[in-house]
């Protein structure tokens, strides 16, 4: 069982501008576990993408290039995979950046806006992606909020409004033998987010893991398209 990543070097203040852990990002990090043997044996990854660190538009860079996450997810997933890797990973943060060299991993940070600055070059050339979106039922609007910690968890009308933007490119990138993992819950209405990736955009799904949290039920879906090698 791999430890959950050292944040020891994340300080309070950094938590008033990126997302801190909490059971969304442990549940990610028990769902990649869970999938650990089906990662390194079968899908082989050499290009891994984690959305949603930082990004937005590049233009913000230096106004907001230290919010939203901690690197978390991508330095656990890095080590589950061990050295050697690829790692394209669309934030700017160094915080991510600090997380990765805390634990002995180099993550290569991208700011840019979900992944359309990688697109089209990664156009059907990424193995594995891991989005734990902003999910939680708002205003419509409130994505685009001037409170970027407000960004990093508001998802708009039902939830969906970063996920829905998500799915297609998703579809776009992942590779013939590629899976995304995307957590989402119950108010972003799963089993609609599936249908839509099967009959807009070909790519079968399952439940890998979920768990109640609190009011919350979320759960990790896995996205690959058939026939998986
Ligand atoms: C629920 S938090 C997850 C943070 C971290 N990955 C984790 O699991 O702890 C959602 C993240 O998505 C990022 N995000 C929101 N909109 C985004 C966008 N358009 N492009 C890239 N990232 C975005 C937020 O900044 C935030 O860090």
């Amino acid at each position: 069982m791999l430890p959950t990543p050292n944040l020891d070097h994340l300080t309070a203040d950094d938590y008033e501008h990126v997302y801190e852990p909490a059971e969304d990002t442990f549940l990610f990090l028990d769902a990649l576990e869970k999938e650990a043997e089906f990662i390194k044996n079968r899908v082989k990854p050499t290009i891994c993408l984690e959305i949603g660190w930082v990004a937005f538009l590049i233009i913000k860079q230096s106004l907001d290039h230290r919010r939203s996450g901690s690197g978390c997810v991508s330095t656990f997933l890095a080590q589950l995979i061990g050295a050697g890797h690829a790692y394209i990973n669309p934030y700017a943060s160094s915080i991510t950046y600090k997380t990765g060299m805390k634990n002995n991993v180099l993550l290569d940070p991208i700011t840019t806006d979900l992944m359309s600055g990688l697109l089209p070059r990664l156009n059907h050339n990424v193995d594995i992606i891991c989005f734990n979106p902003p999910y939680v039922v708002t205003q419509p609007g409130d994505v685009n909020s001037p409170n970027m910690l407000e960004r990093a968890w508001a998802g708009g009308i039902d939830g969906r409004e970063v996920i829905d933007r998500t799915l297609p490119l998703i579809a776009e990138s992942l590779s013939s033998n590629g899976v995304c993992y995307l957590l989402s819950v119950t108010d972003n209405k799963p089993n609609e987010i599936r249908q839509i990736m099967l009959h807009e955009h070909g790519l079968s799904s399952e439940v890998v893991l979920s768990r109640l949290t609190g009011i919350e039920k979320p759960s990790i879906l896995k996205f690959w398209r058939e026939p998986l090698i």
